[in-house]
């Protein structure tokens, strides 16, 4: 039963860049911003270890690179277990998640990443198991066949998902504690900035530091990727040291502007204005026209910018606002405009 457990399951969380793991925080009192989710946690932790339990299951949801996985880990360190990592499109069937079930033990956590993608099969099986820690197995088949039901150790499931609305209903009532992670504020991006130019061991400037949070669109992992493409911007054309200049033109060669919107986010607020006159338009038509998933431009490309006031999202469809007319620099023509309902 170990093998496909094996094969679904990373015993070690494996970032893209090694590097990313070292500047990972790993415990909670490491980890900057979300202030409310932390204060959540702390308390979630403390009072399943008075007690002595497993602690409950939760789930994290939120736009991509806000720290999820982060925060999966961090539980699992904070109370001292095991993690075992694995993700909805990974267990294609029944059988890999009950060999993943019955290889943990006791107080572990069972991080499962996309959670909204488990199959149904596989969910059927996750239920009683999150719920009464028991597996159903059937033996035998035809009119000899039983069902047995298997002991699982008190375990915890932390799902994370960028899209909680697919998430089903019988599945989401299962977990304990659902966390919604939003994006970081300015002080908090600068404190992660500043710590990963520290452990990088990047000189910058304050103000170096200010101008490539404020570029990271709110998101940890955009901010720790702009900081290294500055950094090779400054080695190669300044002494090495990030200052606010070299910030800009390195920030601005790589198409950020500077409210962090990059080309893609860009290319859909122009498709909106310019070809459908600010919309309304719908979802499949932006994406067709910016040859982006309709998927990454939900998850990705609007939350940022609803959160910026750029875009609203009405029954008829996505509509730019004036706001976004205003950073792009298009006149806005308010009899061009239909109305918003
Ligand atoms: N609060 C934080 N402080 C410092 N670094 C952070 C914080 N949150 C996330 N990071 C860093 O940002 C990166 C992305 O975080 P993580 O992988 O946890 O995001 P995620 O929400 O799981 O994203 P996805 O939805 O794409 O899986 C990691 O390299 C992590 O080290
Ligand atoms: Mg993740």
């Amino acid at each position: 039963m170990s093998e496909p457990a094996e094969r679904v399951l990373s015993p070690q969380p494996q970032p893209n860049d090694p590097k990313d793991y070292a500047l990972r925080p790993r415990y909670l009192r490491d980890l900057v911003g979300q202030a409310q989710v932390r204060e959540n946690l702390a308390i979630l932790i403390a009072a399943a270890r008075q007690r002595g339990e497993a602690l409950d299951h939760v789930l994290f949801y939120g736009p991509p690179g806000l720290g999820k996985t982060t925060l999966a880990h961090i539980l699992a360190n904070e109370m001292g277990v095991d993690i075992k990592v694995t993700s909805g499109p990974a267990i294609e069937r029944a059988g890999d998640l009950a060999a993943i079930l019955t290889n943990l033990r006791s107080g572990d956590v069972l991080f499962i990443d996309e959670v909204h993608r488990l199959g149904r099969a596989v969910e059927e099986v996750l239920y009683p198991a999150m719920e009464d820690f028991a597996l159903d197995i059937v033996i035998g088949k035809g009119p000899a066949a039983r069902s047995v039901r298997l002991r699982l150790p008190r375990f915890t499931v932390v799902g994370a998902t960028t899209r909680l609305a697919l998430l089903t209903a019988p599945l989401r009532a299962r977990f304990g504690a659902i966390y919604r992670l939003d994006y970081y504020d300015q002080a908090a991006m600068e404190t992660i900035v500043a710590r990963a130019a520290e452990a990088l061991g990047v000189a910058a400037s304050p103000e170096g530091i200010a101008e490539i949070a404020r570029r990271a669109r709110g998101t940890p992992r955009i901010a720790l990727r702009l900081l290294r493409r500055v950094r090779d911007y400054a080695q190669v054309r300044g002494d090495g040291t990030i200052t606010l200049p070299l910030a800009r033109e390195a920030l601005d060669l790589l198409n950020v502007d500077p409210l962090g919107l990059d080309d893609v986010d860009r290319r859909v607020l122009r498709t909106i204005i310019e070809k459908y006159r600010g919309g309304p338009v719908g979802l499949n038509t932006i994406a067709a026209s910016v040859s982006e998933a309709a998927d990454t431009i939900m998850e990705v490309v609007e939350p940022y910018l609803l959160r910026l006031g750029f875009l609203e999202r009405t029954a008829q469809g996505r509509v730019a606002t004036r706001a976004a007319y205003e950073h792009l620099g298009i006149p806005y023509n308010k009899a061009d405009q239909p109305p918003l309902l």
